[in-house]
């Protein structure tokens, strides 16, 4: 499989999971997806991300943001790797791990980067809108855990930006000023923005968070 580009539509599966059967395009319905993989069961980094993302689930619910997570180990060890990781991190992992033994989801998202290692999936993410569009991809090496507060930033953009003529600028955080998009010109933004648009250059309009 060529690597995903944004834009592109996120493939479907039918994979096995802690929870048994899941098929990816029916377990997010019609609403956003996060989709993560992790190298391997019972290692560390991946024990404080599971937990982290479990802490997180309220947070991706609210957003309306369905998580699944994935690694190449198979559903009998995740399930006992879940006991792990639910006793470590004090909490309970409340989404589907894939059991990707036969690396077929991994194939088919290029989760595998040989050169960093031959058989184990990098951190993966993909965030796919409800169109199935693939609208994030990221990928960190095995020694990285991920900032699950940048996934929910990211998310607010995501969604932000796709019903409103807005971007976000560095380090962005909801209900912070707003890009106004290069797209519209300032004299249409003052009619769209009724908050008001601070011209700071012609290509650099703000305006307050137009949802907020
Ligand atoms: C970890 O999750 O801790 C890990 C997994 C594979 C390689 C290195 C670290």
């Amino acid at each position: 499989m060529a690597t995903l580009r944004l834009g592109d539509t996120a493939p479907n599966f039918t994979a096995d999971s802690s929870i048994g059967t899941i098929n990816l395009y029916e377990y997010l319905g019609d609403g956003w997806g996060i989709l993560f993989s992790h190298p391997a069961d019972f290692t560390p980094v991946c024990t404080t991300e599971l937990g982290t993302a479990a802490k997180f689930k309220d947070e991706f619910d609210k957003r309306n943001v369905k998580m699944l997570a994935l690694s190449v180990d198979g559903a009998a060890s995740h399930k006992e790797w879940i006991k792990d990781i639910n006793e470590v991190q004090q909490t309970t992992v409340n989404f589907p791990i894939i059991a990707d033994e036969d690396k077929k989801v991994s194939d088919l998202y290029d989760m595998i980067h040989p050169k960093a290692d031959n058989n184990l999936t990098v951190r993966s993410v993909f965030i796919i809108a409800p169109d199935k569009s693939v609208k994030l991809t990221l990928t960190y090496p095995a020694s990285t855990g991920r900032n699950f507060y940048e996934l929910l930033r990211v998310i607010d953009s995501l969604q932000l930006t796709a019903t409103h003529k807005v971007a976000t600028p560095a380090n962005w955080e909801s209900g912070q000023d707003v890009v106004v998009s290069p797209a519209i010109t300032t004299a249409d933004a003052k009619e769209i923005f009724s908050k008001g648009v601070e011209e700071i250059k012609p290509y650099l309009r703000m305006t307050p968070d137009p949802t907020k």
